[in-house]
């Protein structure tokens, strides 16, 4: 049996207490994610390797409903924002929440059928992810990007299909601006 319980979340590092679980993904595991390999081999050259982002999770597997914070560390891949990897979720039917607590990003979402949206994320903002988008979020910040998810536990995440193909769009920085670009390297 399941009790209720209160869970802190730290708004500033995204720490939740208590949690259930957590994990890390480096840059050097986001490969092919960027646009430019020559900058990513470049940054990865160099020694950059620093944790992309890390996801921690309040997950009950006997309940609908979980949630967590990803928080993302700002930088990016020549010209490209870091970014998550992106995912359409198993169960189509399931949607998502995007409530961002610290930082700015932009969150890229688009449909099988090729529609395309982005929705800012900023301190305040609750981007709804409707169901059969697929989702991918970029700091586009000085500073980490720190947002609370709450998602049906059991929605799953399906990776391959954006690893595969891209996204149809970029965001990347011009004249120290964010702006939204078409991706030339998608493949569908
Ligand atoms: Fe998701």
């Amino acid at each position: 049996m399941l009790f209720p319980e209160g869970v802190a979340i730290d708004s500033l590092t995204g720490a939740l207490l208590p949690s259930t679980s957590s994990y890390v993904k480096r840059v050097s595991e986001l490969f092919g994610i960027y646009a430019d390999a020559a900058a990513f081999a470049e940054y990865i050259a160099q020694g950059g390797d620093q944790v992309a982002y890390e996801v921690v999770d309040y997950r009950k597997a006997e309940s609908d409903l979980s949630f967590g914070t990803t928080v993302m560390t700002p930088g990016k891949i020549g010209d490209e924002y870091f970014m998550t990897r992106g995912h359409f979720h198993v169960r189509q039917e399931c949607g998502e929440l995007y409530y961002t607590q610290t930082g700015l990003g932009v969150l890229l979402l688009e449909s099988r059928g090729g529609d395309v949206r982005s929705v800012e994320m900023k301190p305040g903002v609750c981007a709804f992810i409707p169901p059969g988008w697929a989702h991918r979020s970029v700091n586009v910040g000085r500073d980490k990007l720190v947002f609370v998810w709450v998602c049906t536990t059991d929605a799953g995440h399906d990776y391959g299909e954006i690893l595969e193909r891209g996204m149809r769009q970029r965001v990347v920085e011009r004249d120290r601006q964010p702006q939204i670009v078409p991706n030339l390297k998608y493949a569908p």
